[in-house]
């Protein structure tokens, strides 16, 4: 089996990045974790990939005049590390359209709301403010337009009484170490295919609905 060389960008803490990892040390997982880049030197889950045994480097973007300056020094270090595939896990930054045609199909973004409700920033706190009672994460791929692509995999989880930004925010982090490593599964192996702004393919039970509140019987 060759296994799809994948790159990781982080900006941050790198749970997601964590999970990705673990999946990928499955003997039969259809990618391979070659490198860890963030744009952040000081990222806290550079030092966890180390650790992990991966390739690490850094691109800070502070330091380039402008975007596409920043995103060349960034393809210089895939194109060293012959990556395939990206996997975008907390990378805070917006590519310019040129990036991102480069990898179009092959790069994925994780989100933390059900996309295309919540784009953008701060998406545990508006899903509180507007009382919706079902919130969730989303894996998409990445296109020019922030926050859209087709939807790979997405998980729900329901929205409690008591929830504050931080407890919601935590059980929708859990399903995304559940969702991305799933997503990057399905997309590796070739078990789904991209048609319009839908991907298909992934066959799965279609009797399971979340409802919330959950009804007493
Ligand atoms: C995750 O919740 C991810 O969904 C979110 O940043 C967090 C990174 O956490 N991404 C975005 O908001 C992208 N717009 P992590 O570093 O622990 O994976």
């Amino acid at each position: 089996m060759t296994r799809l060389r994948t790159a990781i960008l982080i900006s941050g803490r790198g749970s997601n990045m964590e999970s990705l990892i673990a999946a990928a040390r499955a003997p039969d997982f259809p990618a391979e974790i070659a490198l860890v880049l963030s744009n952040r030197p000081d990222a806290p889950g550079l030092d966890k990939a180390k650790a992990a045994g991966i390739a690490v480097a850094a691109v800070d973007h502070k330091i380039y005049a402008g975007r596409e300056e920043f995103e060349r020094s960034l393809q210089a270090m895939l194109d060293i590390h012959r990556i395939d595939f990206i996997c975008l896990a907390g990378f805070m930054r917006l590519f310019t359209p040129w990036f991102i045609n480069q990898w179009r199909g092959r790069m994925l973004n994780i989100h933390p709301a059900l996309l295309p409700s919540y784009r953008g920033l701060h998406t545990h706190e508006r899903a509180l403010a507007d009382g919706v009672k079902i919130h969730g994460c989303t894996v998409h791929f990445v296109v020019p337009e922030m926050d859209e692509g087709p939807i790979v995999a997405q998980a729900a989880v329901r929205v409690l009484d008591g929830d504050t930004p931080q407890t919601l925010g935590a059980r929708v982090l859990a399903q995304e170490h559940v969702i991305y490593p799933l997503a990057l599964r399905l997309v590796a192996s070739g078990a789904v295919r991209v048609e319009g702004n839908r991907v298909l393919g992934a066959l799965g039970r279609s009797d399971a609905a979340l409802v919330a509140p959950t009804p007493d019987r």
